[in-house]
């Protein structure tokens, strides 16, 4: 992180001091571009911020190869530009990017490239957010706004957990994040850490590329078939919600799996007590939507496993007390916010990374600062937000110039 800097003259007439019409946004993913498309519609001017060198850049450069979405397509399309008719029911990854490329181009959104904001911090005397940012080059910038939108994402960072041993693990270790397919293991036996939708695919890919995973399941996990009597898992969820309390439309998915997928128990995936939306709105944890990977488990290809005690050269041992020996090692461990790292404010995110007022109302702060994208509700919680935040920043703009008009005019 570059040490603190006050704006100078120096840095106003070098550039380095950027004051901006509009917001500030930071990251250029779905959600940073939804709410470029609604600013732009309403002609409010902005600048987005992205650390990466290309927009969607957990698409692009930290998902695998194999990768669909999960969510039939109505549910992942951005605001105000549908997917192409043509596009399948589940677009794989390639058909989303083209189409997130396609939004930017239509909305004609050009971000900032290779500008990794390291603080935004309101200032109260002047009631601007200072935003600052690093180069790969090293140079920092300072943008000064009057609104920030926060739009960097559920899953902005890996999580890597520490375990005894793992520097002595002679073999590969990667996150899924950079995992891309299952060709390099080829015979190879690979312990794929966690069982959510990561730890399944990756496992399910694995497969297909003749390698022998093992998943290591420490906890519980719900498993929900992606359609249930041909709808989709989420659609059925969404229109049983409209009617039913959430813990009703909980048993009824519990039940319907049970039925489709049979008692997934015996195979060592210990269903949580809480019920599956619950528990994402509680703690955040997805349940899996099974593209393939149960029938793996079902036939003894994807090998489940129980929580890691130790690895060793070549080797893990588990809480069990099994010794098993592994090739590689694939951390299918999770994502997490990154927040608080750069944003100095306490009142509206959490420590955690997350807006303190739940869903539906943690899309707007004080002091001119907005979340985009940390509904725990996919591409259709950020489109919400997207067109909320972007209606009120419009308004608020429009606002504000009539009234610099208005002064201007006087003198
Ligand atoms: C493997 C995987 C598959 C998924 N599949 C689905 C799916 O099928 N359907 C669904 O609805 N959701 C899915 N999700 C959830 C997914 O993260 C979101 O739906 C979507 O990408 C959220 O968009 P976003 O713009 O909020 O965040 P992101 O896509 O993460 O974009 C945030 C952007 O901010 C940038 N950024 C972060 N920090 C900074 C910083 N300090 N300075 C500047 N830029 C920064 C990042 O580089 C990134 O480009 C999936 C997630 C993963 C990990
Ligand atoms: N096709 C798709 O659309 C698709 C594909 C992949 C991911 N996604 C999405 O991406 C997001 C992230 O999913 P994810 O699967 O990467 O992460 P995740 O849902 O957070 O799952 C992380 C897994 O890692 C386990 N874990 C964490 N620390 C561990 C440790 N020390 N030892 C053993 N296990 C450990 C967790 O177990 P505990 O539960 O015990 O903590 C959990 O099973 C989700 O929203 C998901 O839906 C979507």
């Amino acid at each position: 992180m570059p040490p603190p800097m006050d704006p100078t003259f120096e840095d106003l007439f070098s550039g380095r001091c950027i004051l901006v019409n509009g917001p500030v946004i930071v990251g250029a993913g779905p959600s940073g571009l939804a709410v470029g498309a609604g600013l732009k519609q309403q002609g409010v001017p902005f600048v987005i911020l992205e650390r990466a060198r290309c927009i969607a850049s957990l698409w692009q450069n930290r998902t695998y190869d194999r990768l669909k979405l999960h969510l039939p397509k109505q549910f992942c399309e951005l605001p105000y530009h549908p997917f192409p008719k043509d596009f399948p029911e589940y677009p794989t990854k390639h058909q989303f990017i083209d189409y997130l490329e396609s939004y930017a181009r239509k909305f004609e959104i050009n971000p900032r490239f290779h500008e990794s904001v390291q603080s935004a911090k309101f200032d109260e005397t002047c009631g601007l957010w200072r935003v600052k940012t690093l180069s790969n080059d090293n140079s920092t910038i300072e943008y000064i706004c009057r609104w920030l939108v926060v739009a960097t994402g559920e899953n902005a960072e890996k999580v890597v957990p520490e375990f005894e041993g793992l520097q002595e693990f002679s073999g590969n270790v990667l996150h899924a994040c950079d995992y891309k397919s299952g060709e390099a293991y080829q015979g190879k036996s690979v312990l794929v850490v966690g069982c959510g939708n990561s730890g399944m695919e990756v496992s399910l890919d694995l497969c297909h590329h003749n390698a022998i995973p093992s998943m290591v399941v420490r906890s519980s996990v719900h498993v929900l078939p992606r359609e249930i009597f041909g709808k989709s898992t989420f659609e059925f969820a969404v229109k049983l919600m409209k009617w039913l309390p959430i813990w009703v439309v909980d048993k009824t998915l519990v039940a319907a799996a049970r039925l489709i997928l049979g008692n997934v128990e015996k195979y060592g995936l210990k269903r949580p007590s809480t019920g599956p939306l619950q528990l994402k709105n509680t703690e955040g944890k997805t349940p899996v939507l099974d593209i393939g990977a149960l029938k793996k488990i079902r036939s003894g290809k994807i090998k489940i496993v129980p929580g890691i005690k130790k690895f060793s050269t070549g080797k893990v041992e588990l809480v069990n007390g099994e010794i098993h020996e592994i090739d590689s090692v694939i951390l299918a461990t999770g994502y997490c916010s990154n927040v608080p790292s750069w944003l100095k404010e306490n009142e509206f995110f959490s420590r955690d990374g997350f807006p303190k007022s739940p869903f539906p109302n943690g899309w707007k702060g004080k002091s001119g600062i907005y979340a985009v994208g940390f509904t725990r509700r996919g591409l259709s919680g950020a489109s919400l937000d997207a067109i909320r935040v972007a209606q009120d920043i419009s308004k608020k703009w429009q606002k504000e110039m009539v009234c610099n008009k208005k002064c201007k005019s006087h003198f």
